[in-house]
């Protein structure tokens, strides 16, 4: 009989909560004891470890956030925190961990591993940059979410004749400003990932206001080198030419909040489901992600230490279609 802990850590993610109930609820199917972690990494070092059955479970599917709470754990990231985690884990009768998280948690899950502890991640951000997997938890939430802010504003932007410049999540990775501009129709949108020069956006609304539009939506991801903010201070001193008036909206963590849509749902099941079928076939060192659509496992060292590049089919596709 097997003893599997799960943990959620970094950045919570619409979802999450999902792949919590399936990781446990799949383990109890198999006749495995299962362990709950509070808190993240930090929970795994102070031993707030708690078990779990299938009741504890219920009523959580269409819930945001993570029951088990996450945290940013300093300590762990040391050999000697990362040490004392798995003397608390041996202790308390537990054989292997499942972690539910972003580059950073896997980062983590991919250390423990080395030093012999079984880990199995699961892919979970909304930023979409985890490699290994062509869809992360929380992704298609954090998107619609955004989306309806733009169609929002795109209203009152019409309205008064204005551009608004739309900031959405994402500090390496433009995956939600690329999607939601291609999705929401922006006239232009700003990644980490491609530097412009603020006068093509400029350039872009001009040619816009010239073409007789009523409004203009430029999204930025946070990480672009002219986020809102630094793109409205370059343009406070240009706002003339423009012929838009600009106003901009910081969407920040109202991404990450919402209930779970069914994609996100089923993914999170289908990945709990995923992390423990891995570790019966005595897999560990692996993290679970969708490819093609099927559920597989890739090897953690080929995952971390990595962001995932940006499909420039899409960038170009935003281009024609702007
Ligand atoms: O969850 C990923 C992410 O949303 C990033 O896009 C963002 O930069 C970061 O988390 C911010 O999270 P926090 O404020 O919790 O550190």
């Amino acid at each position: 009989m097997r003893h599997v802990a799960v943990l959620t850590s970094g950045g919570d993610a619409p979802g999450m909560n999902a792949a919590i109930r399936a990781v446990v609820r799949c383990g109890v199917a198999k006749g495995w004891g299962m362990y709950g972690v509070h808190n993240g990494y930090s929970g795994l070092i102070s031993g707030n470890i708690r078990e779990m059955g299938t009741r504890d479970v219920g009523g959580i599917l269409q819930k945001g956030g993570t029951i088990l709470g996450s945290a940013r754990c300093e300590e762990f990231k040391t050999e000697n925190g990362r040490r004392k985690a798995i003397r608390i884990m041996s202790q308390s009768g537990i054989d292997t961990l499942v972690v539910i998280g972003g580059n950073g948690s896997q980062t983590g899950s991919f250390h423990l591993n080395k030093l012999g502890f079984p880990v199995v991640g699961i892919a979970s951000t909304i930023d979409n940059d985890l490699c290994g997997s062509e869809m992360t938890i929380g992704v298609d939430t954090a998107l619609n979410i955004a989306l309806e802010a733009i169609d929002r504003l795109k209203v009152t932007a019409s309205s008064h004749h204005r551009a608004f410049l739309i900031e959405v999540m994402g500090r390496k990775c433009g995956y939600i400003a690329l999607m939601a501009g291609l999705a929401g129709g922006a006239e232009y949108v700003l990644l980490p990932e491609i530097e412009i020069d603020p006068e093509e956006v400029a350039e872009s609304l001009r040619l816009a206001y010239e073409k007789g539009k009523e409004h203009a939506i430029i999204v930025v991801a946070e990480g672009a080198k002219y986020n809102a903010d630094a793109l409205t201070a370059y343009f406070d001193n240009n706002k003339e030419r423009l012929g838009f008036k600009i106003r901009a909206t910081i969407l920040g963590h109202v991404q990450r909040g919402g209930a779970p849509g069914a994609f996100d749902r089923i993914l999170a099941s289908r990945f709990g489901n995923g992390a423990i079928e891995a570790i019966d076939r005595g897999e560990s060192g692996v993290l679970v992600g969708l490819n093609k659509g099927k559920i597989t496992t890739t090897p953690l060292e080929e995952v971390v230490g990595k962001t995932k590049e940006i499909s420039m089919e899409m960038v170009k596709l935003a281009h024609i279609l702007d």
